[in-house]
């Protein structure tokens, strides 16, 4: 194996933290579509689909090094917030969560270098960046919410679909409406 026991389980909690984000989405991307905000909805549930790839990610990753992936059992991962009072609170969540991530992949970093692990650590930038452009997006979103106020929900739509929302994520899936 070409990583320690102690950066591999590291790892492997930080695959249980990707597929916890994911699932938080999923259920604000539910929350949304209820509301009947489609464009919000698809970019929650464009987001939860993200955070499962950054687990696969991760899984290839740990493969590659020949080391056993062992995703951490469920009670260990919180059930996610499914209500919400207000649009504002989603989203301040989200911005909560890709912060708190971001703390998960700097406590990453910080044992592959105290590891001298260059391997863990070359393949733990691209992370870096991703929550760097995850935090700020995830702040433009709560500023664009928080202008337009819980009554102008629709400007958030319009400026979702200035970006190239594509709207209705769970519809994209198929089947009956
Ligand atoms: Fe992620
Ligand atoms: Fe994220």
């Amino acid at each position: 194996m070409l990583i320690s026991e102690r950066m591999l389980g590291a790892l492997n909690e930080q695959i249980g933290h990707e597929y916890s984000a994911s699932l938080q989405y999923t259920a604000i991307a539910a929350y949304f579509d209820c509301e009947t905000l489609p464009l919000l909805s698809s970019h929650f549930f464009d987001q939860a689909e993200e955070e499962k790839e950054h687990a696969h990610k991760i899984i290839k990753f740990v493969l590659d090094t020949g080391g056993k992936v062992a995703i951490p059992a469920i009670p260990a991962i919180p059930a996610p917030q499914n209500t919400f009072q207000f649009t504002e609170e989603a989203v301040g969540l989200s911005l909560a969560q890709e912060k708190k991530v971001s703390a998960q992949i700097n406590a990453l970093v910080h044992i592959a270098k105290d590891e001298n692990d260059y391997t863990t650590e070359q393949f733990l930038q691209w992370f870096v960046q991703e929550q760097l452009e995850e935090v700020s997006s995830m702040e433009d979103l709560l500023s664009i919410v928080q202008r337009a106020g819980e009554g102008n929900l629709l400007r958030v739509e319009e400026y979702l679909a200035r970006k190239g929302g594509k709207g209705a994520g769970f519809k994209n899936l198929g089947g009956e409406d």
